[in-house]
């Protein structure tokens, strides 16, 4: 049995009084890597950003269910928003440095969440190599991050969220914005990190979610329509919606 990580139950979410998601129940493995995707408009994103209450900030979002971090309830409001969003890290669709050096990206962080001063340099030096950005910037850690191609800055915003050693990676369509190499380099860090993170990825790349998925949920109208291994999806879905969509015969 896989060990659950980040899970929802019976999720409901409103925008205002459009109901955007429908009764979610799902778990994702840890150290597993799991692939939300369904056509555009679906809720994938929504989805997403509900397990670190990046909802928090619209006034007319509402939200009812169970969402659990391990037996940490996520929305239980005596749990501090900036905790959860250190232990839930999310990199963004679009790579999104901040206006500061490659070296400041990473400490802004650090310094913000306390760790001690002496650490940092070692930290970043760490999270740095982790995601293999390390060889090509060690000798430019003070040049602006913008300075950087976009494969370089998205793996920068990686490193930026495993620096503070979350337990979930939530990814948007982080390759979305990227050449199919630099593409190709954040396929292979994702299977690399999932040794140590719980990764969820949306993605539009059926090729992608193919190969460096575990689980994959199929999303549709704002309802997990199907979740099971990436083989069953791909291979063998159970509900015909799966299969047109994952076919391309969607529309
Ligand atoms: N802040 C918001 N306020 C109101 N409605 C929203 C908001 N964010 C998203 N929606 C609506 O929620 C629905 C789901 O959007 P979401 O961004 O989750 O879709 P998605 O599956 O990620 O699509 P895509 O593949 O295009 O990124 C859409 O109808 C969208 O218009
Ligand atoms: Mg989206």
């Amino acid at each position: 049995m896989d060990e659950i990580k980040l899970s929802a139950h019976a999720l409901n979410l409103y925008f205002g009084n459009k109901k955007i998601l429908k009764n979610i129940n799902i778990d994702f493995p840890k150290n597993q890597v799991t692939s939300l995707i369904g056509p555009s408009g679906c809720g994938k994103s929504t989805l997403l950003r509900s397990f670190n209450r990046m909802h928090d900030l619209s006034p007319d979002a509402r939200i009812e269910g169970t969402l659990k971090l391990d037996e940490l309830d996520i929305y239980d409001q005596k749990n501090s928003v900036t905790e959860i969003r250190k232990r839930i890290g999310m990199v963004f669709q679009k790579p999104n440095p901040l206006p500061k050096t490659i070296y400041e990206n990473l400490s802004y962080a650090l310094n913000i969440h306390k760790f001690p001063k002496n650490e940092i340099p070692q930290l970043v030096e760490s999270a740095l190599k982790e995601s293999y950005l390390w060889e090509e910037v060690k000798d430019e850690l003070k040049k602006p991050a913008v300075k950087l191609s976009g494969g370089q800055q998205q793996r920068l915003c990686i490193a930026r969220t495993v620096v503070l050693r979350p337990e979930v990676i939530l990814m948007d369509e982080p390759c979305s914005a990227l050449d199919p190499i630099s593409s190709h380099k954040i396929e292979e860090l994702i299977m690399i990190l999932k040794k140590n993170y719980t990764i969820v990825i949306v993605t539009h790349n059926m090729q992608q979610a193919q190969r460096i998925s575990d689980k994959v949920g199929f999303m549709y109208l704002g309802e997990l329509v199907e979740f099971d291994t990436a083989d069953n999806i791909f291979k063998n879905p159970a509900n015909e919606l799966t299969k047109n969509y994952v076919g391309g015969h969607f529309g």
